[in-house]
């Protein structure tokens, strides 16, 4: 049997002052690369509802949908430690679906935890999950779930009373038992703070080097799209390759070039 990570080995990280490596993933080959190329956790986000299923923003994508991807995830990087998002609404309204939602993640799609969104109002549902056995990655700062309260994809925590707040937020999951925090879109100052006042890891994404690690979306670094976050730096052009090559494809079927000898029996 596969030996994975635990959750304790990411506090010694930080403690040791080593800085951890995630990404989303959202199918089994894109997660079998990222184990291959040493990414630490496995993010399987509900991102995977703007970036792989063609939705407008997170808010559509269900369970099922998380669970189906989840698996496929597990399947291509057995041996990786995965989080598994949980989307919008499988656990805002009530601790018992939060439970639920949370062993199915687990238990179906063997994961090795879940990550939720907000801020000290969700701590007794970290409290419950973590006490049931699920250890629970928190995310704060901005909240893509809560866009439309929001209003927009914004910088969080610019002002002193909003920064108290976030650092007030992270410390009350802490508290509750999160193994690690999420901050999303804050100042770099503000990233640096809170890491320094937590002794579980933060994971920033636009958050600053001040955290303990990292988070981007796979599609931004392989650069998939054409507009391409400010956090987010592209190490590659796969979606020029992709169309390169289709185009290539193409060409060679409508000129007759392809199937050649070789490629025919
Ligand atoms: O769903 C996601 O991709 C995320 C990361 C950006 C943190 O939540």
């Amino acid at each position: 049997m596969l030996k994975r990570t635990t959750v304790a080995a990411f506090a010694k990280r930080k403690r040791e002052g080593e800085k951890i490596v995630m990404i989303t993933a959202y199918d089994a080959p894109g997660a079998a690369a990222a184990a291959d190329a040493g990414i630490d956790i496995l993010l399987v986000g509900d991102s995977l509802a703007p970036t792989v299923l063609g939705y407008r923003n997170t808010l559509p994508v269900t369970m099922e949908q998380m669970l189906h991807h989840a698996a496929a995830v597990r399947r291509g990087a057995p041996g990786s430690f995965v989080v598994f998002d949980l989307p919008f609404m499988s656990y805002q309204e009530s601790l018992e679906k939060a439970l639920h939602n949370g062993g199915r993640a687990l238990k179906e799609a063997d994961c090795d935890a879940v990550k939720l969104e907000g801020g000290a109002e969700m701590a007794p549902l970290v409290d419950a999950l973590v006490g049931a056995g699920i250890p629970v990655m928190a995310h704060v700062g901005l909240l893509p779930q809560r866009v439309q309260t929001m209003g927009g994809y914004r910088i969080q925590g610019r002002t002193p009373d909003a920064a108290e707040r976030i650092l007030a937020d992270a410390k009350a999951l802490e508290a509750a038992g999160a193994f690690s925090v999420v901050l999303e879109c804050v100042p770099a100052e503000l990233g640096k703070t809170v890491t320094e006042a937590l002794s579980i890891p933060t994971i920033g994404i636009g958050s600053g080097d001040g955290c303990s690690g990292q988070v981007q979306v796979m599609n931004d670094v392989l650069g998939l799209f054409e507009n391409t976050p400010k956090h987010a730096k592209r190490y590659a052009e796969v979606g020029r390759i992709i169309r390169e090559a289709l185009g290539n494809y193409a060409a060679e079927v409508r000129g007759g070039v392809f199937p050649d000898d070789e490629h025919s029996f």
